[in-house]
Parts: structure tokens; C-alpha cells; sequence
């Protein structure tokens, strides 16, 4: 039983219910609408409830090593490196950086020389805090004042139910500890800061680099890696490793090539800087406009109050790849909120953007071989956050790692133990995500419901909200007592409204 399966049943739920003729009709008769919204409600209940007892049953597989005969001659040769990364993104120098510590000779092979950009929310979230408070780049970045706590911020329903919280009360609390939910920190700082610790600490950093192929010699135990001086391509550099981990980003090119990952990224997202010369006073709000679910916009505050206006479109509904541009833009001026947030004029960069690929690949191991971050699509697909995927995603990797290398066993059978390991940390949570997603598209009262039960339970609940979105609580949060059917009741109260109250008064933030 694994994720698919999760994913096909909670997808035949609710095939049933909004296929099925009788239920069809139903839903097609005006005057029991309700009746939808109370199929939606339950759908969600029955959905989590079937997902969680699955994942539960995928979580006691047993887990056995078999270790087998990859030779182990190369152990000795001091010239080449034990593992090499293709790409010194958050998941390659975080790798690199644990890699490093433990003593293991690292090479990490990067194409751009930093300080590069990357198209990005630049919203860092929890689980990244961590790792980036562990390799000493949290205090920097604080220090040097380059990142951006968020404070206050919240969302706004497609039916356009909104509720902003402030949490400054529980920052300021956290703040000592240079802890918060979110940091907002550009990725042409953050990146740099990263790749710098992982050297500092004994990676060996390589820019200008681009791999071009590698191949793996069995009777060795050790990759070759061709690759090409990026500025002049007739210049050739050759590595050698005996762990290649393929952590080039989400095109994923290094994987398909090697024939793991067999698909276009599924998902895109577009950035755009903005002077924050509007009436915008938030740290971060979600836009749910109804045209993009399951996707959404985002703006989020960065240090010295630039703006960063995002449209994430993810798989599962209407809008498509090519639709990016056309959405980004029109929501500006059109979307009743994002207008509002953004101003007549606002002083914005051209549209940048960049793929997704979401919710993990089947297989992220082989004999010597690892697959990191969005290579392996490390994105949660409700939220388009794959930053603390990658970091902890590379720390995993890392401890399975340093294990196979102590018991001098490179198999695919010790190295399995890194997909055990992600699945189990966030896995399965992708798995839930990608159904939640589908549902709140299908659904969209769902969010509409939220965003009322928010309102009326205030910042606490918000702050709890926004722990669930951002993986810092588990998706089963919104099975609790307190929290599934309250939303159930407020997703009454939405249809009663609309029964009763007819259209609604776009209310816009002040
Ligand atoms: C527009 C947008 C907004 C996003 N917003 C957020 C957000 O707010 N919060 C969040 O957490 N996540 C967000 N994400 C996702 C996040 O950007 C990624 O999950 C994260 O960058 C993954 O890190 P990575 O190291 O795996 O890959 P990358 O950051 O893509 O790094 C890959 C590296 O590999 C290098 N490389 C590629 N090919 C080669 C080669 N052949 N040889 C050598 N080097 C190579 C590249 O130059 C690059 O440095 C967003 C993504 C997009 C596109
Ligand atoms: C690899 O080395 C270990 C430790 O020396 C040894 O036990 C193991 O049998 C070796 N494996 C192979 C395939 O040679
Ligand atoms: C990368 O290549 C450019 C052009 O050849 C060169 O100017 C630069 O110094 C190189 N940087 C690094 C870090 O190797
Ligand atoms: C692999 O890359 C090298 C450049 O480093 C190139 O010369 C070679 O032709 C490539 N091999 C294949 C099979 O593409
Ligand atoms: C910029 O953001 C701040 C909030 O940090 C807000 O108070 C201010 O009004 C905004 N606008 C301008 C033009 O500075
Ligand atoms: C913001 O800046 C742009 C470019 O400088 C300007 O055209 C626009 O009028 C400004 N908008 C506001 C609301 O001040």
C-alpha cells in the first residue's frame, strides 16, 4: 500500500459523490444546494479519517537491509570524493554541510556562481529555521537584518471571507529564540549564505561548473562525472564520487537522464518584486481567487518592506502552465483584493518564473545514488513550500548517508532507508496535501468556511492554521474536535447565508 493508493481512494470518494447520478442531481436541484456543501463536509471527514488510518498502516511496514555485493574496492582510493552533488541549491549545501561535518569528503558542483538567483516566495518556514539556525546562518541573517519575520498576515477565500491575524505577541515570545513561522529572506542572499556554510565546514564548493552526464562503473562502485567549465564549454572537468546525489532543482534533468523521473514538472509559479509604495500593511497574505484553485497568490513582505507579489498554479484544476502570465496580470489590476493590496500603479518587476514539481517521486534511491529537493519534487502541493522539504529532506539523506558508509554498504538496499526516512517525515503529508488540494478546489466552500471560523476564533487559531499550512503540525489537525466540525458548522452557516442573504458584499482588506 503506498501514497497512490491513498490518493486513488480519497479520489474515488469523491468521484462518487460528485459523479454519481442520483447525487448529480441532487446537487443540480437549487433548492437542496445545501445538500452539496454537507456531501463536501463529510467527504473531508471521511477523506482524512481514511487517509490517516492508511498512512498508519504504510508507517508499520517492516523494514529489512540486504546487503549486497556492490564492491567496495574504491573505499580506499583517497582521490575520489564520497559524494557529489549536482547543484549547491538549499538541498545540495545543506547535504554537503552535514556530509562535511561528519568528515566525508563532499564536492558540491554547481553551474552559477553565487551570489545567483532564484525565482522564489523566499518564505522560509519552520523545519528550514532550524537546520539554517544549526549551520550558524540564522544569526547572520538576523544580525545583518536580511530577512523578515512575519507578524501579521492570514487569507482570503475565494468567495472573498478574509481574515487577517496578528501574532506579535506570540513573536516577540519566539523572537528571543530568532524563531517565528515564516522568515521572508531573498533567495540571492539566503543561497550564497547556505553554499558559504556548507564550504566553511569542508564542502568542496565548485561554481562555474555544469554536469553535463555521469556514469557509473559497478565493478568500481564509482560515478564519473563529466562536466564543463560554464563560461567555456570546451573546457572539461571530470569527477569522480562513489555517491552522486542528484540535487539540480525541479526540471530535474540530472534524474531524468538517468532514467528515475519521467515527467515535466507539474506545476509553476511566477515572482515579481515590488516597492512597497502602496497602502499594503501585511507580512503575508494568501489570495484564493477562484479562477486558480487549487492554486493561489501570495504577497509577502521581505526586509526593508519590499513586496513580493507570487501566482502559484498547481496541478488539478482548469488553469494550466500557459495560463501563468495571463493570471499573474490580470489578478493585479482585476482581483478585487490583490488590486486593492498592490495599488493603481504599483512599482513592480517584470514577471519571473520558475517550475514546481510536487508531492515527491516514487523512488529517490539506487545503488550510489540519491535524489534531493525538488529533483524529487519535494513541494508540498497545497502550499508550493519546498525550501524546508529540501533542508530536511538533505538531512535525512545525510544521516542515511553517514549509516551506509559506516557499514561500507552503498546499495540501493542501505540507501532505501532515505526514502523511509522523508516518507515518514513528510511523505505522507505530501500525499494528504495533494488531496487536500484537489478537495478545496472541488470544494472551495471549504476555505470560505475556514476563513469565517478564523475570524471568529481569532489569532491563536489562526496561528494553528498557519502551523498546519506551513508543516509545522500534521494535516490530521483538522480532524481535531475542536477544529473538523467547527468548519463543518461554519460550512452550514455559509450555505445558510447564501440561501438567505443572497450575494455577498466584497468586504476589502483594510
Ligand atoms: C516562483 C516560486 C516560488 C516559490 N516559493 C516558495 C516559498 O515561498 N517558500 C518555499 O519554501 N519554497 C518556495 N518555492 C520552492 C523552492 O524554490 C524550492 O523548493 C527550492 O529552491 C528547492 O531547492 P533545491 O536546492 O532542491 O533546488 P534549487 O534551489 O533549484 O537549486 C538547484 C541548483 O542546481 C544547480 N544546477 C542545475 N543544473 C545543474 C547542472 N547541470 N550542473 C550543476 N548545477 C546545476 C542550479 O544552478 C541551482 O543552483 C518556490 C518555487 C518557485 C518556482
Ligand atoms: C565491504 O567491506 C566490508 C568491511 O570490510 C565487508 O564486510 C564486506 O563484505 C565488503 N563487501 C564486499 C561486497 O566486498
Ligand atoms: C566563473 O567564471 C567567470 C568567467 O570565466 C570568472 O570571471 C569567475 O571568476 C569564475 N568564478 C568562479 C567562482 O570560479
Ligand atoms: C558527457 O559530457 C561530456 C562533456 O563533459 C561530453 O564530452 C560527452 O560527449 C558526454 N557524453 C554523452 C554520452 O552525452
Ligand atoms: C510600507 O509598509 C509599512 C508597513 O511596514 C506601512 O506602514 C507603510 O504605510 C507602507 N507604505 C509606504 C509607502 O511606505
Ligand atoms: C509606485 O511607483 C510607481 C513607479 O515609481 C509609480 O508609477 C506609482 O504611481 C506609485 N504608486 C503609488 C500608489 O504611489
Amino acid at each position: 500500500m503506498d501514497s497512490k493508493y491513498i490518493q486513488k481512494t480519497l479520489s474515488a470518494i469523491t468521484e462518487q459523490i460528485t459523479k454519481n447520478a442520483a447525487v448529480q442531481k441532487v446537487l443540480d436541484n437549487k433548492f437542496v444546494k445545501e445538500h452539496k456543501y454537507a456531501a463536501a463536509a463529510a467527504t473531508v471527514g471521511l477523506g482524512v479519517v481514511a487517509a490517516t488510518t492508511i498512512v498508519k498502516a504504510v508507517n508499520c511496514e517492516g523494514k529489512r537491509y540486504n546487503y549486497d555485493a556492490i564492491p567496495n574496492l574504491s573505499f580506499d582510493d583517497e582521490s575520489i570524493y564520497d559524494v557529489a552533488t549536482i547543484g549547491a541549491g538549499p538541498s545540495g549545501s545543506v547535504l554537503g554541510y552535514y556530509l562535511a561535518r561528519e568528515g566525508r569528503k563532499v564536492a558540491l558542483l554547481e553551474k552559477k556562481v553565487f551570489p545567483r538567483d532564484k525565482y522564489c516566495g523566499d518564505a522560509v518556514a519552520t523545519m528550514a529555521q532550524d537546520i539554517l539556525r544549526e549551520m550558524g546562518v540564522m544569526k547572520e541573517l538576523v544580525d545583518e537584518d536580511l530577512g523578515h519575520f512575519a507578524q501579521n498576515g492570514g487569507f482570503v477565500s475565494p468567495n472573498g471571507n478574509s481574515f487577517i491575524g496578528n501574532s506579535a505577541k506570540e513573536l516577540k515570545r519566539d523572537a528571543k529564540y530568532n524563531r517565528g513561522a515564516v522568515i521572508a529572506v531573498k533567495r540571492i542572499v539566503l543561497d550564497e549564505k547556505v553554499a558559504k556554510a556548507a564550504k566553511r565546514m569542508g564542502a568542496d564548493l565548485k561554481e562555474n561548473t555544469t554536469v553535463e552526464n555521469a556514469t557509473f562503473d559497478r565493478s568500481t562502485g564509482v560515478w564519473t562525472i563529466n562536466c564543463v567549465d560554464s563560461e567555456d564549454n570546451t573546457k572539461k572537468i571530470v569527477y569522480r564520487a562513489r555517491v552522486l546525489v542528484c540535487a539540480d532543482g525541479s526540471p530535474s534533468n540530472a534524474a531524468r537522464q538517468l532514467g528515475y523521473v519521467h515527467t515535466e514538472p507539474n506545476g509553476i509559479c511566477s515572482r515579481a518584486y515590488v516597492k512597497n509604495n502602496t497602502t499594503f500593511r501585511y507580512d503575508g497574505v494568501v489570495f484564493y481567487p477562484p479562477s486558480l484553485l487549487p492554486g493561489y497568490c501570495a504577497i509577502i513582505r521581505e526586509a526593508r518592506d519590499e513586496l513580493n507579489y507570487l501566482a502559484y498554479i498547481i496541478p488539478g484544476g482548469k488553469v494550466t502552465n500557459d495560463d501563468l502570465s495571463k493570471y499573474h496580470h490580470q489578478y493585479m489590476t482585476e482581483d478585487p483584493f490583490i488590486s486593492a493590496a498592490l495599488g493603481p500603479n504599483p512599482d513592480i518587476e517584470r514577471m519571473k518564473a520558475a517550475p514546481l514539481r510536487l508531492g515527491g517521486i516514487k523512488k529517490s534511491y539506487d545503488d550510489h545514488l540519491l535524489i534531493v529537493g525538488d529533483a524529487a519534487g519535494f513541494i508540498d502541493p497545497l502550499t508550493g513550500e519546498g525550501i524546508q522539504y529540501a533542508m530536511e529532506g538533505s538531512r535525512l539523506a545525510s544521516l542515511a548517508l553517514i549509516q551506509a558508509f559506516n557499514e561500507r554498504d552503498l546499495s540501493h538496499q542501505s540507501l532505501k532507508r532515505y526514502q523511509d526516512f522523508w516518507m515518514a517525515k513528510f511523505g505522507h503529508e505530501f500525499s494528504m496535501s495533494m488531496t487536500m488540494s484537489l478537495f478545496l478546489y472541488r470544494f472551495p466552500i471549504v476555505l470560505d468556511a475556514a476563513a469565517s471560523l478564523i475570524e471568529k476564533r481569532g489569532s491563536r487559531f489562526l496561528a494553528e492554521w498557519a502551523a498546519v499550512m506551513t508543516g509545522v503540525k500534521p494535516k490530521t489537525w483538522f480532524l481535531r474536535p475542536d477544529v473538523g466540525p467547527l468548519i463543518v458548522l461554519e460550512i452550514f452557516g455559509e450555505c445558510f447565508r447564501r440561501v438567505f442573504q443572497g450575494k455577498k458584499q466584497i468586504k476589502k482588506l483594510d
